[in-house]
């Protein structure tokens, strides 16, 4: 093995206290590799009083690439409409942990009061980034034309793209879809909050921008408790698409929203890290059998069980322009550095220039970045760190990047339509 995880359990020492407690799991290329001490000294808000495992295991231990750190932080912070009062918020990297504890130094004030804010905005007509579990949403009132038509500007989306409505509690169903039938009600049931999108008879009270003409909505209840918080402080169905440039892959952190959407839009409520982090399973009620539009983290395993039969929408071709959910179109999610789908990535062991996507620890010195979204084919955790890593290789002005598909297993089916869609048809250069 050449990665090492080095869980630690320490206990965050913000300017208030306010975040109890804290994990850490950190991943390290020998040359990059930072001591025990150097994270004390750079994050000296942090004090790591108890280790499960001794943070020194650090400097003992030999491995090999960064994949970065993996934190998550638990505040106590009360909010309604939410079940639990502790809040987790998730990190890729301890900067982005130490950075939100300095911008939120204490959660249970600040963010109630963020969230009272963001909602007001809303209802007022205005555009609201926020995170979900899948990935951070671009909000806006679904029953305000204006505000909505905003968000196609935001983004320079096309008009003919429909757009999720998000919704914090069933009541808000009324007005939003023709009927619930009691399919959608044991679907509903048994996955709300949660990454399920349905796709449902439109109440005519939808305005036509929000569904692009067609007669069904798109409408989910996310499991983010801020994104619930806010939706339900708005008082509005909240329509939100991924907060990103039309065709660019999808935010998981606020700072990709604010990378390409600052100065768009009127606020971003950061959550740290999007847990799920790819967008939505999104699945047709209306069509004669259950219809999967768009893969997501709920696949037919666990949609079969309550449907019986469950179909999988054809995927787009390179030359479709027209598909049941625009959503299909061939190619969506693309990074600018142009990404190659390869059998074999150690054929670009030795170039530079070429940054690798690994979901797996596979014994070879690259001379490029590498960027691991697991260390061992776990599939979920490959999916949160996914469009982080393809943002991180992006951004280093590399001339292209390589990744294999993972197996087509659980919410492996998703990530393999994602890359699939991410990755460019041109022939394959070598090294
Ligand atoms: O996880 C998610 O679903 C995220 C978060 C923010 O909730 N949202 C998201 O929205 O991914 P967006 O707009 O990037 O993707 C929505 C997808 C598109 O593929 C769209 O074509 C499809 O849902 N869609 C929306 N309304 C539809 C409808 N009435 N019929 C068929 N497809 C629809
Ligand atoms: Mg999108």
């Amino acid at each position: 093995m050449h990665t090492t995880m080095v869980p630690v359990s320490m206990l965050v020492q913000c300017t208030a206290n306010n975040f109890a407690s804290a994990s850490l799991l950190v991943v390290y290329k020998p040359e990059e590799h930072k001591s025990a001490e150097h994270y004390q000294k750079l994050y000296s808000a942090f004090s790591f009083i108890e280790t499960e495992e001794p943070l020194t295991l650090l400097e003992k231990e030999k491995a090999s690439y960064l994949l970065g750190e993996n934190l998550t932080l638990t505040c106590y912070c009360p909010l309604s409409g939410v079940t639990t009062p502790y809040l987790t918020f998730h990190f890729h990297t301890l900067e982005d942990a130490y950075t939100y504890t300095r911008l939120y130094p204490n959660p249970a004030i600040d963010l109630p009061r963020l969230i009272k804010e963001d909602a007001k905005l809303l209802a007022e007509g205005k555009l609201v980034a926020f995170p979900t579990e899948t990935v951070y949403g671009l909000g806006g009132d679904a029953t305000n034309e204006e505000a909505v038509r905003g968000i196609f500007a935001a983004k320079e989306r096309p008009f003919f793209d429909p757009l999720i409505v998000h919704i914090a509690e069933l009541s808000q169903l009324d007005g939003l879809v023709a009927e619930v039938s009691d399919q959608a009600k044991a679907l509903m049931e048994q996955f709300w909050p949660g990454p399920l999108t349905l796709v449902m008879k439109k109440h005519p009270q939808v305005a036509d921008i929000v569904t692009a003409g067609s007669e069904t909505v798109a409408v989910r209840m996310p499991a983010n408790p801020l994104a619930l918080a806010l939706i339900k402080a708005s008082g509005k169905p909240i329509a939100a698409p991924s907060a990103n440039r039309f065709g660019y892959t999808s935010p998981t952190t606020a700072e990709h929203v604010r990378e390409q959407l600052s100065g768009r839009i009127s606020a971003i409520l950061d959550g740290g890290a999007c847990t799920v982090g790819i967008e939505s399973t999104v699945l047709a009620l209306h069509t004669p059998i259950p219809t999967i539009l768009r893969p997501g983290k709920i696949g037919c395993e666990e949609l079969k069980p309550l449907l019986g039969e469950v179909a999988m929408a054809k995927q787009a071709g390179p030359t479709d322009t027209k598909m049941e959910s625009p959503g299909l179109l061939e190619s969506h999610y693309a990074p600018t550095t142009p990404l190659y789908l390869v059998d074999d990535v150690r054929q670009y062991q030795g170039c530079e220039d070429v940054g690798v996507l690994l979901s797996e620890d596979i014994g070879v010195s690259f001379k490029g970045p590498v960027a691991y979204i697991s260390e061992d084919k776990d599939n979920e955790k490959a999916a949160m760190r996914l469009y982080w890593a393809i943002r991180k290789l992006d951004s280093m002005g590399l001339r292209f990047m390589v990744c294999s598909l993972l197996p087509e297993q659980g919410i492996g089916v998703a990530i393999n339509n994602r890359l699939r869609k991410a990755a460019t048809k041109k022939a394959q250069p070598s090294c």
